[in-house]
């Protein structure tokens, strides 16, 4: 197996901003009158700021113009930038560091491949811009995951070819996107979500490149 690089999805991979995603996400409707649960925000995972608002709008049954949408989405957002400015590198999520540590002594290229608009703050609060090679973020792309722009932006950076790289993704959009564009994939998350992907596992705590390469 002849694998020259890893792409990395960032929220609920290398962070666990999910979290923060969803309470702000709540947040804003709970001020549009209605109740946002944790098993919606699953719907949201992966999906831009743009498409995760239309969602939260049809959860809520709400109907609005494209000037109130920006105006929730800039609302959601700066509620989100009060979390991800208090982040630290101890969010960095288990075994995360160890596994790109690995991998690069292994001369596995890496990459970021995220639709977040914020991924380069994040990064820098959590100071892991050295670990990527490549970062192509949602300032990047304008076709959203389940499209493959954003890995096959990456894997164009690298210089690599999709066949050639394994995505790390924990949303299902994410991994939908990864397939598109003929990646490898593997899931972290659970094996009910993300039971197209290539192989599943937890989380990369204790996760070793033999283990990884060895299930393909
Ligand atoms: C990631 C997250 C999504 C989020 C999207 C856009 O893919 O999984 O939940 O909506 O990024 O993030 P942004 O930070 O640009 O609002
Ligand atoms: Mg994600």
């Amino acid at each position: 197996m002849d694998i020259k690089a890893c792409i990395f999805d960032l929220d609920g991979v290398i962070v666990d901003t999910a979290k923060y995603h969803y309470l702000a996400w709540k947040e804003l409707a709970r001020g549009l009158g209605f109740d946002f649960t944790e098993k919606d925000n699953e719907q949201l995972k992966g999906v831009s700021r743009m498409r995760s608002l239309d969602i939260l709008l049809e959860i809520g049954n709400k109907k609005t113009d494209e000037e109130m949408k920006l105006k929730y989405a800039e609302s959601k957002n700066n509620k989100y930038l009060e979390y991800i400015l208090k982040m630290t590198p101890d969010e960095i999520l288990p075994g995360v560091i160890a596994f790109l540590d690995e991998i690069k002594a292994l001369q596995i290229q890496t990459a970021l491949g995220s639709a977040s608009k914020n991924a380069m703050t994040i990064l820098n609060r959590v100071k892991m811009n050295k670990y990527f090679d490549v970062v192509v973020d949602g300032t990047k792309v304008s076709k959203a995951k389940p499209d493959p722009e954003v890995f096959l932006k990456a894997a164009h950076e690298l210089g690599v070819k999709p066949e050639e790289c394994i995505v790390f993704e924990d949303a299902l959009a994410g991994i939908e996107a990864a397939i598109n564009g003929g990646f490898k994939t593997v899931g972290v998350g659970s094996p009910e979500i993300l039971g197209k992907a290539d192989i599943v596992i937890p989380g990369l705590e204790g996760i070793t490149w033999e283990e990884v390469i060895g299930k393909f």
